[in-house]
């Protein structure tokens, strides 16, 4: 009998060699004994193996396969792979085709289920803040099935690169100081601080995407099953949204919607250009524009808002359903979407001057309901007026781009966020002021995205953007 004893549940590259040293040694999987050495017990009882005399090919599916396996919790998942790079050395290469041989069922099945586990750890791992000596970190628990911490800690580097953060699980830890990955043995649930401001942020973003006319509980629990409720803060919303459901859809049926009156002949003249350019006085010309056909279905324009002297400017597409009837700009879910983002970047909305390319809100009435419609071409340009008074007035150092509207409106082209975004360029020439533009995603993409995993990343990835806008600000006043 061989004894392999590896140094931990996921060495894969310990596993790898000695497979290739029993292979090469002709060692069969029956005389083989698989374990994990423990913490204290680093060099156990290892059997030492000649070195390979023969090179081991294998087919790059099984490598895979056996990557992700690795990651089980099963202890009998050594011995399984093995069998399967045995088996295959033995000539049988077309193996993980036969998906009815026991070995390869089995791997399958487990690799689904690592799979699976790495989806609910990508989506529902929730990092809480911590402040320790005025120094600011992430802290994170989650209890994964399988031993998937390594092997997932990089997607996390990525998402969060710019912060701080440890992932605390029973079996591993894995922590990035901001510039390296590093892991330690695991932790307890008590380790983790519990007071979290974030969770607020959390519970205000799922009540805002949380649509109870939508409700379907099954699906629900399904996609977040209750025992991952536990560590994630926005699940204390739940119980209330769900009881509240059918007399909030029954309210959004009963709310009267506005049909567009029909335009008339009259309503498309266009109106004298207004000769100012004081924004008081533009914004008063503005409630009669007639400068595209939008005003004539829209309750009113939306003008922009904030301080006349603000260092940031932020332009989105055109006013939406509740800003339409309020008159103010970025007030419904994406505006709360957007001022969590804003307070994450260390922005006061305060301090800023929101607007939108196109001022008043472009929709399809469907039954009671308005559907939003995107601007198009025209309708930005047409608006441009209004919104060329607001940045000569307003002269922002930076102006921050929400979405591609905002983007063709200053830019004076079509643009692609997801490539163009997140940093500083500088505004065509024969605009002034000069300035930067800094292009990144408008909030209702991260409202309207399908998965948990891709909105925690783009949202991140949005406060980064935001956060970019204010480091701008911050350098060039300092330089000045
Ligand atoms: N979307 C926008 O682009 N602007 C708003 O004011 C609201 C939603």
């Amino acid at each position: 009998m061989a004894g392999i004893v590896l140094e931990h549940e996921v060495d894969w590259k310990g596993f790898r060699t000695a497979a290739r040293a029993l292979v090469s040694a002709e060692i069969p999987p029956a005389d083989i004994v698989w374990s994990v050495c423990a913490e204290d017990d680093l060099f156990g009882a290892v059997t030492s193996l000649p070195p390979p005399t023969l090179e081991l090919r294998l087919p790059r599916a099984l490598v895979t396969l056996a990557e992700t396996v690795i990651q089980a919790h099963a202890p009998a998942r050594f011995a399984l792979l093995y069998r399967l790079i045995w088996r295959t050395a033995q000539g049988e290469r077309y193996l993980l085709e036969q998906i009815t041989d026991p070995d390869v069922d089995r791997a399958r099945r487990l690799a689904q289920s690592v799979r699976r586990d790495t989806h609910k750890m990508r989506a529902f791992l929730r990092f809480r803040e911590v402040t320790t000596d005025g120094a600011t970190s992430h802290v994170a628990w989650f209890e994964p099935q399988h031993y998937i911490v390594e092997a997932n800690a990089d997607f996390f580097v990525r998402c969060f690169a710019g912060m701080t953060w440890s992932i605390l699980t029973p079996y591993r830890s894995a922590h990035w100081d901001g510039t390296a990955l590093s892991f330690t043995a695991g932790a307890s649930p008590k380790d983790v601080p519990d007071d979290d401001h974030l969770a607020e942020y959390w519970q205000v973003y799922f009540s805002a995407i949380f649509n109870p006319a939508r409700l379907k509980i099954g699906a629900m629990l399904s996609e977040m099953p209750r025992k991952y409720w536990k560590n994630l803060p926005e699940a204390a919303a739940i119980p209330e949204l769900i009881a509240s459901a059918a007399a909030r859809t029954q309210a959004m049926i009963d709310t009267p919607t506005l049909s567009p009156p029909r335009p008339t002949k009259r309503s498309h003249r266009p109106l004298p250009l207004p000769d100012q350019s004081s924004l008081a006085e533009a914004r008063a010309e503005a409630t009669q524009c007639r400068r595209c056909p939008l005003w004539a279905s829209a309750t009113q324009i939306v003008f922009g808002e904030g301080p006349t002297d603000a260092a940031i400017m932020l332009i989105g597409e055109q006013a939406g359903d509740q800003e339409d009837l309020a008159g103010r700009p970025f007030i419904g879910p994406a505006g709360q979407l957007l001022d969590r983002a804003l307070q994450e970047a260390g922005l006061d909305r305060r301090q800023l001057y929101v607007t939108n390319a196109v001022k008043h809100f472009k929709f399809t009435p469907r039954g009671k309901r308005r559907l939003h419609q995107s601007p198009d071409a025209s309708e930005i340009a047409a608006c441009r007026w209004w919104l060329d008074i607001e940045r000569a007035n307003v002269a922002p150092a930076v102006t921050v781009l929400l979405g591609g509207s905002a983007g063709r409106a200053v830019l004076g082209r079509p643009v692609a966020v997801l490539r163009e975004r997140g940093r500083p360029m500088p505004l065509p020439t024969e605009q002034r002021p000069q300035g930067v533009a800094l292009l990144t995603v408008h909030p209702s993409f991260l409202l309207r995205l399908p998965d948990e995993s891709a909105k925690i990343r783009e949202y991140a990835a949005f406060v980064a953007d935001l956060r970019t806008a204010a480091t701008l600000v911050n350098n060039r006043s300092a330089a000045t």
